[in-house]
């Protein structure tokens, strides 16, 4: 990773601009190392424990990773005029894991009714790649539906079923949870290779059924995190990350 100015690490860490680092600096509020700093020249590197107003920064890293349980009622993107989003649900827990001025953006969409796994990064070239849809990443979903999923539906999942006339997703796989009779309702799970609008709730319909409630489980080796109360969100581990860069290799 190398070296960066200091105050360009404060801006970044600290959520501050370039000039409002330098304030900082000379009000004598950053130590390096124990040393009281106000240089903002001065180069610093990811092993450097720098504190600012006695707080410690986190390390440099270049890209921030971050997994959040998406609640219902928000949107996937990073501005809305109507809606909460995404961005601010992260902006909330900020002081946790400093955006700072990193461009963060949702890596793929869910609905503003679905719930679950979304991956938030600035890494432009890993968002990228794993949307693409030459790789297939796995996505697998948890759904409740009305209705009870017919007998063939796991077979046309898993031959490619027919979207309305407009396409033909590719093959998925359709697991059947649970049945009951008396409500007349189903719980599915479903692993997708692809990620088109409403998707699954579109392959639902097709066999009869609507989605009631989704929620995504994963997004290739990236699991949703058991004990991550909805509508937080956390850094990713650096086995997370390292394991999400090979699915996409
Ligand atoms: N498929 C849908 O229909 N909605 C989502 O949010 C994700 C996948």
């Amino acid at each position: 990773m190398g070296t960066k100015r200091l105050d360009k690490f404060l801006s970044e860490t600290a959520n501050v601009t370039r000039k409002e680092a330098k304030v900082l600096l000379s009000k004598g509020k950053v130590f390096v190392n124990g040393e009281l700093c106000k240089n903002g020249d001065s180069k610093v590197s990811e092993t450097d424990e720098i504190l600012l107003d006695g707080k410690k920064l986190g390390a440099i890293e270049e890209f921030l990773y971050l997994m959040l349980h998406k609640q219902a009622g928000v949107v996937s993107a990073t501005e809305d005029k109507k809606d909460k989003t995404v961005l601010d649900v992260v902006r909330e827990q900020e002081g946790e894991f400093h955006i700072g001025k990193r461009e963060l953006f949702p890596v793929g969409r869910l609905d503003k009714d679905t719930e679950g796994l979304l991956l938030l990064t600035d890494d432009g070239e890993l968002a990228h790649r794993l949307l693409s849809p030459k790789r297939h990443v796995d996505k697998i979903y948890y759904a409740k539906v009305s209705g009870i999923v017919p007998e063939d539906a796991v077979e046309r999942f898993a031959n490619g079923i027919s979207v309305g006339k407009e396409y033909e997703a590719m093959p998925a796989k359709l697991e059947i949870l649970n049945i009951s009779l008396q409500e007349n309702t189903s719980e599915v799970q479903i692993t997708l290779r692809e990620g088109k609008f409403h998707q699954v709730k579109r392959m639902c319909h097709e066999i009869g059924c609507e989605v009631t409630y989704l929620k995504r489980l994963s997004m290739g080796s990236l699991q949703l995190d058991n004990n991550l109360p909805i509508g937080k969100c956390r850094k990713l581990t650096e086995e997370e990350i390292q394991k999400l860069k090979e699915d996409i290799r």
